[in-house]
C-alpha cells in the first residue's frame, strides 16, 4: 500500500508499484476466472483478463443477446463460453457480474457450487450489504471479495485497450482461505484498475448509490432540465437554452474540471462569471443539502434497495427502462441536443472527410453522417450552410 494525501487525510491506496501484473498473475496462476453475466461489466472485465493472459471462461444464459454478444467476442461455446450453473461448477473465482437483481435469481443455482476454498467476487456490494432482501448469503468457507470500478464498463475496457485504467474500490468481506485480500488486488490490477482505493462492502454501495442517484446521474438530469425549462419559459430558444445548460459543460467546463480543478475551471472563465457562480454555489448547495440527507437516509434503510429489486425484477423490466430513456431522448431538450450535437465541427469535418472514397463516392459511414446533418438542418428550422453559419 502506498500512503497519499487526498486533501490532508492521508489514505493507504494500491498502485501498480504496490502491486504489478506479473504480481497479479503469479496470485492467479493456476484459478480458473469464471465470469458470470456478460452485460456491461463482465465483458470488459472479462476481455481484459484474458488480454492479460488469464485463463478466464465465461458463463451466460445461453440464446440471449449477451451469448450472441460473447460469441462476437471470441469466445467459444463449449469450451470457454457455458451456461451460468457451469461455468460456477468449474470456476474456482466466481466473477458475479449479472445485474444486481439477476443476482438474487440466479443465487439458487450459483450457490451450490461455491464449494471450500473458492473465492465470490462482485463488482458493487449491493447483493451482500441487503443479503435480508436478495438472500444471497455465501457459504462460509469461500473468500467473498469485491473490486468495484468507478467507471461504466465500457471506459473499463476502453482504458484498457488506450493503455490507462479506472480507479476502483476493493473490499473484502470474508476471508476464508487467508489469501482473500490478495486474490481480491490480483483481480483489481488484472481488469485493468488504475489505482484501488479500500473501502468496505457497505461503505461502496451506499457511496455508489448516492453517487449515481445525486450528482452523477440523477442530480445532473433535473438540474439541467430545471434550467433549461426555465429559459425555455422565459423565451429563449432551445438552441440557446442547450447550449447554456450542457453543451458549454460538456464541450468545455467539465473538462476544465477534470483536468486540473474547480478552481482551475473558474479561474478560465470571465471575471463577471466567477463573481456569480462563487455567489451562487453556496445557495445551490444548502438548497439541495436536504434532499441529500434524504437520499443517504433511504440509502441506507434499504428503500432504495427495495426499489431496485422490485422494478428490476420483473419480466419487463429491461423494457421499462428503454421507455423511459426514449422520453428522455425525445423530449424537446434532449432533441434539440441532438441537433446541437450534429452541428458540432468535428462531425462535419467527419462527415466531409470520412465519407468519400478515393473517386469521390459517398461511403455508407459518410450517408449516414450527411443523413443526420439533414435531419439536424431540418430539426432547426433555418437553412444552414457549409460551416454551420445560419442566414
Ligand atoms: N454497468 C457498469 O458499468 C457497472 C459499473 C460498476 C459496477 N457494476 C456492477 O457490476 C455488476 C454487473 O452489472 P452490469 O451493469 O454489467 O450488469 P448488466 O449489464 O445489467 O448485466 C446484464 C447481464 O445479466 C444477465 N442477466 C440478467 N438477468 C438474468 C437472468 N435472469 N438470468 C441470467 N442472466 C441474466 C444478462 O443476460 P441476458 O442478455 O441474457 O439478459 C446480462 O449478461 C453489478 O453488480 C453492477 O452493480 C456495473
Amino acid at each position: 500500500m502506498a500512503t497519499m494525501d487526498f486533501g490532508g487525510v492521508l489514505e493507504d491506496v494500491v498502485t501498480r508499484d504496490e502491486f504489478p501484473m506479473e504480481r497479479a498473475r503469479e496470485v492467479l496462476k493456476g484459478e480458473a476466472l469464471a465470469v458470470i453475466g456478460y452485460g456491461v461489466q463482465g465483458p470488459a472485465q472479462a476481455l481484459n483478463m484474458r488480454d492479460n493472459g488469464l485463463n478466464v471462461i465465461v458463463g451466460q444464459r445461453p440464446g440471449g443477446r449477451s451469448w450472441e454478444k460473447a460469441v462476437r467476442d471470441g469466445w467459444k461455446p463449449g469450451k470457454t463460453l457455458m451456461p451460468v450453473e457451469e461455468a460456477a461448477s468449474k470456476g474456482t473465482i466466481v466473477l458475479y457480474l449479472v445485474s444486481d437483481a439477476a443476482q438474487r435469481e440466479l443465487w439458487p443455482s450459483v450457490k451450490p457450487h461455491l464449494t471450500a476454498g473458492k473465492a465470490l467476487y462482485f463488482s458493487h456490494g449491493f447483493s451482500i450489504v441487503y443479503r435480508d432482501l436478495t438472500g444471497v448469503v455465501p457459504p462460509k468457507d469461500v473468500d467473498v471479495i469485491m473490486v468495484a470500478p468507478k467507471g461504466s464498463g465500457t471506459s473499463v475496457r476502453r482504458n484498457f485497450l488506450a493503455g490507462s485504467g479506472i480507479n476502483a474500490s476493493f473490499a473484502v468481506f470474508q476471508d476464508a482461505t487467508g489469501r482473500a485480500r490478495e486474490r481480491c488486488l490480483a483481480l483489481g490490477v488484472a481488469i485493468g484498475s488504475g489505482f484501488l482505493f479500500p473501502t468496505t462492502f457497505e461503505k461502496e454501495t451506499w457511496s455508489d448509490l448516492t453517487g449515481e442517484r445525486g450528482v452523477l446521474m440523477g442530480a445532473l438530469a433535473g438540474i439541467m432540465e430545471a434550467q433549461y425549462d426555465l429559459l425555455r419559459k422565459n423565451g429563449h430558444t432551445p438552441s440557446e437554452a442547450f447550449n447554456e445548460t450542457v453543451e458549454e459543460l460538456t464541450q468545455s467546463l467539465i473538462r476544465l474540471v477534470a483536468e486540473n480543478g474547480m478552481d482551475w475551471m473558474y479561474a478560465n472563465c470571465s471575471t463577471t462569471a466567477q463573481r456569480g457562480a462563487l455567489d451562487w454555489k453556496g445557495r445551490f448547495r444548502d438548497a439541495v443539502a436536504p434532499v441529500f440527507e434524504d437520499l443517504y437516509r433511504r440509502v441506507k434503510d434499504g428503500t432504495e434497495a427495495k426499489i431496485v429489486i422490485e422494478a428490476n425484477s420483473r419480466p419487463d423490466y429491461a423494457d421499462r427502462l428503454r421507455a423511459e430513456l426514449g422520453a428522455i431522448r425525445n423530449s424537446e431538450m434532449w432533441r434539440a441536443g441532438a441537433t446541437v450535437r450534429a452541428l458540432r465541427p468535428e462531425n462535419w469535418k467527419a462527415a466531409d472527410a470520412g465519407g468519400k472514397t478515393a473517386a469521390g463516392e459517398k461511403t455508407g459511414a459518410g450517408r449516414k453522417k450527411a443523413g443526420k446533418r439533414k435531419a439536424a438542418r431540418k430539426t432547426a428550422g433555418g437553412k444552414v450552410h457549409r460551416g454551420g453559419k445560419k442566414r
